[in-house]
């Protein structure tokens, strides 16, 4: 059967957009509308139900496992045939947009009703997932529920991380919200392919005029967590050359992180994107700090030349100021490349439907790079307003979002095999 004439429907598909969106639906001063659905918290159960729901009105059967990812799918003819998997994630950070990953899976419920629509049966089975914990904002590490998935992480060892905000444990999160499932975690095979539509979260293609994002990868990501202690003293009476100051070094290492990336350059890059003072206030020189650092290169060596130049940077610093740094690993993974044939996949696609295209890695981490691990993957980049993700003002053109849905059908439909 000849399907290359097929295309989304992408009103259907904003409309589906701005009904998620509307839960943990947050507004800005002016007019932004943003979204704030935590991993495992009220509003990600209501996000899941609701998707759930609509995988259930589209005839998919749906399956959710022992760390709580959901997979809908849509049987195919051959009865032992892999599934041909698309997928992301619903749970977005504290001031997130209504795109991020939300993209992703409902462009994959997009293709099913595409498919439903024009009665287009596949070989293979079209699979729909979305995976818990994406973020990594509130459990870590990121992208917890697909590295399960594939083995990446013990189960047992991830239903035991603890909460940053609130110290829950994510196994009885998982109960609470009601999406402890039954099916095995790592999964019993491996998807045939796996395909994920994602908002490029930066600003290369609106600026190259590029619609289509041909993904050759994922750079390495690598998130620390500091404790910072030295000696709380009272701000008027302690001399400076006698303060052993938690503050004065989450400072400097603030500034020397950044010098770090500035100083290699490339694809470097240096983020301390939370740090807290103990006890916080104006006139107590702080007892101690706890801080993150994140630090991403697409290239392994370069990732762990940062990482040392970093170690060296604390050792410094505690050792000038008389305080004790520990730090903890929250999150190490190598820089990933997809397939070479599925990215050209990708590519000659877009070109195909008449689409500009760029190659180019992934900025930010994606359920993707896990599943690389186990099948053929491949990303399909849309462009971000802006360039503006992680943010509530994070917006996407709905010409650019069907185009990306455009694409993910097609390529789908090629791994798939229509019959
Ligand atoms: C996940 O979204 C990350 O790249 O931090
Ligand atoms: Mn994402
Ligand atoms: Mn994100």
């Amino acid at each position: 059967m000849s399907t290359s004439h097929l295309r989304a429907d992408g009103g259907r598909l904003c409309a589906r957009l701005e009904a998620l969106g509307e839960v943990g639906a947050v507004l800005g001063p002016n007019g932004e509308r943003g979204c704030a659905r935590l991993a495992l918290t009220d509003a990600d159960r209501e996000g899941r139900d609701l998707v759930v729901g609509w995988m259930h009105d589209l005839g998919l059967a749906v399956g959710i496992d022992a760390i709580g990812n959901v997979v809908g799918v849509r049987a195919g003819t051959d009865p032992d045939a892999a599934p041909v998997m698309i997928g992301s994630h619903i749970d977005t950070v504290r001031t997130g947009g209504r795109f991020d990953g939300n993209l992703g899976v409902l462009g994959g419920l997009e293709v099913i009703e595409t498919l439903e629509q024009h009665g287009v049966r596949t070989r293979h089975p079209v699979a729909v997932a979305f995976f818990t914990d994406e973020e990594g904002a509130r459990f870590q590490p990121d992208m917890l529920g697909s590295l399960v998935y594939v083995g990446g992480m013990g189960l047992e060892d991830a239903l035991d991380v603890r909460a940053a905000d609130d110290g829950a444990r994510l196994g009885e999160e998982l109960q609470r919200i009601g999406y402890a499932g039954s099916l095995p975690c790592p999964a019993a095979g491996a998807p045939h392919a796996y395909f994920e539509l994602h908002i490029e979260q930066g600003p290369v293609l609106e600026d190259e005029g590029v619609t289509i994002g041909a993904v050759t990868g994922v750079q390495g990501i690598s998130w620390t967590e500091l404790t910072i202690t030295g000696q709380s003293a009272h701000a008027g009476t302690t001399p400076m050359r006698l303060r052993h100051d938690p503050g004065y070094v989450a400072a400097a290492i603030t500034v020397g992180v950044r010098a770090i990336a500035q100083r290699m350059g490339g694809t470097q890059v240096a983020t301390v994107g939370r740090c807290e003072l103990e006890p916080n206030l104006v006139n107590v020189v702080p007892g101690a700090v706890t801080m993150t650092v994140d630090l991403r290169n697409t290239d392994e060596s370069l990732l762990l030349q940062a990482e040392a130049e970093f170690q060296q940077l604390c050792a410094g610093l505690a050792g000038e100021e008389g305080v004790t740094i520990a730090r903890r690993s929250l999150a190490r993974f190598q820089p990933v490349e997809f397939d070479t044939a599925m990215v050209d996949l990708v590519e000659a696609t877009a070109r195909r439907l008449g689409h500009t295209t760029k190659r180019m890695p992934s900025g930010a981490g994606h359920d993707a790079q896990m599943l690389a691990r186990v099948c053929p993957t491949a990303m399909v980049f849309v462009p971000s307003v802006n360039g503006l993700s992680h943010n509530i003002a994070e917006h996407t053109h709905p010409a650019d979002i069907t185009a990306g849905a455009d694409v993910l059908l097609q390529v789908v439909l090629a791994a798939a095999v229509a019959v």
